[in-house]
């Protein structure tokens, strides 16, 4: 494996993003707000949500269904709550500056609820809820995707693969970081298993009969984790981060590939709580931290070699990648290096992209 992959610093992985994106037509700064996201997901080891994406995002930009100068506005709209209008510009900057707003409400009345409406793909949100966690903060965020999930016991997708994301701090060098799609598997895996030709567990996706399938080639939809559970757990996330904030819902959600001439309308809800408005951050942090090294002296389960929490994985991953350099495999390597902004790939592809034959 090692060889199909070229490994990259932080910083040149950073400039090679920033370059294509602005090559398509974006500003160096928003562009460099969309690298500081893939860079962040790529050292931790969350490839489905790095630099694989800079081509969707360049043809996205290149074809107008990215606003280039978007008017972007904060509405206060009471004393701990807002929206944050994105006029469809990077899904990534909206969401983050709508990030920095709900940080800004929590400081100062304990707790930050924004909207993010009519924004761009976010990628992975983890980042956004770290943010918020490096500043003493708890955050959870939630967003939409576009459907490609099948709801409990149905045959026709309505939801996407909504994640739901959650930070807090502790005392150790880094802050827990659970973040998840609300589906058994992302997309992406099933791309991975029609390219090399592999089967996938019949947990993960449904044909258009609504049977698990084990073939990538018959998948009409994903299916929700736990059953009706995470089904629900996905309803949550489509009406916090739809609905509620006067969006599209369900099926209505434009889809990533559809049509890339079409803004994307999607929304995110970020929550910000100031712990010290509920108790003592020290003893706060403290107790997480005690959590922490109490789960890490349990015992390894048959087939684990130890108990990790949330995101630590990915923080060892990172230590990792930063001395070693990033892992990206050759092909996107190639992509960021040669002269093309985008292969005309995507536009008005299926739900799940490209390889959807045999
Ligand atoms: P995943 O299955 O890789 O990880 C889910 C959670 O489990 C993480 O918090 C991880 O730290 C934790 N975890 C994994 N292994 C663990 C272990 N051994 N011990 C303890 N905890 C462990 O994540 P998933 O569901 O594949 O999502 C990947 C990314 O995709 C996320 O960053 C998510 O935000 C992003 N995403 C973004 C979407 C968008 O539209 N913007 C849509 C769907 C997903």
């Amino acid at each position: 494996m090692e060889n199909e992959v070229i490994r990259l610093g932080a910083f040149e992985l950073k400039e090679k993003i920033v370059k294509k994106l602005s090559k398509a037509g974006l500003s160096e700064e928003y562009a460099g707000d969309i690298a500081d996201n893939l860079v962040f997901a790529d050292i931790r080891g969350i490839h489905s949500h790095g630099a694989v994406r800079v081509e969707y995002y360049a043809e996205r930009i290149s074809k107008g269904g990215t606003t280039l100068e978007p008017k972007l506005r904060f509405e206060k709209t009471g004393a701990s709550t807002g929206i944050f209008h994105g006029d469809n510009g990077a899904g990534h900057m909206v969401a983050k500056k709508g990030m920095e707003e709900a940080i800004k409400l929590a400081k100062e009345s304990g707790i930050g609820v924004v909207g993010v409406r009519e924004m761009g793909h976010s990628g992975t949100l983890s980042y956004y809820v770290d943010m918020a966690a490096r500043e003493d903060l708890v955050a959870i965020s939630v967003c939409q995707s576009d459907p490609m999930v099948v709801p409990f016991g149905g045959r026709e997708n309505y939801f996407g693969t909504n994640p739901i994301a959650f930070a807090a701090p502790t005392n150790k060098k880094r802050p827990i970081v659970f973040d998840m799609a609300t589906t058994v598997q992302a997309w992406g895996k099933i791309l991975d298993a029609r390219s090399k030709n592999h089967s996938i567990p019949d947990t993960w996706a449904v044909d258009k009969e609504g049977n698990a399938t084990t073939d990538p080639y018959e998948v009409q939809g994903l299916l929700p984790i736990a059953g009706a559970k995470g089904y629900g757990l996905m309803m949550m996330v489509d009406i916090l981060s739809g609905s509620l904030l006067g969006l599209p819902f369900g099926k209505h959600v434009t889809s990533m590939y559809n049509d890339m001439t079409e803004k994307r309308n999607l929304g995110q809800l970020h929550i910000v709580i100031n712990p010290t408005y509920f108790t003592d951050l020290e003893t706060f942090k403290a107790r997480l931290s005690q959590m922490i090294d109490e789960l890490h002296s349990i015992p390894a389960g048959n087939g684990f070699s130890e108990v990790l929490y949330p995101g630590e994985l990915s923080e060892k991953i990172a230590e990792e990648n930063q001395e070693k350099g990033i892992p990206i495999a050759k092909s996107v390597y190639e992509y960021l290096e040669s002269d093309i902004i985008h292969r005309n790939q995507y536009d008005h592809s299926t739900a799940f992209a490209a390889g959807s034959k045999k």
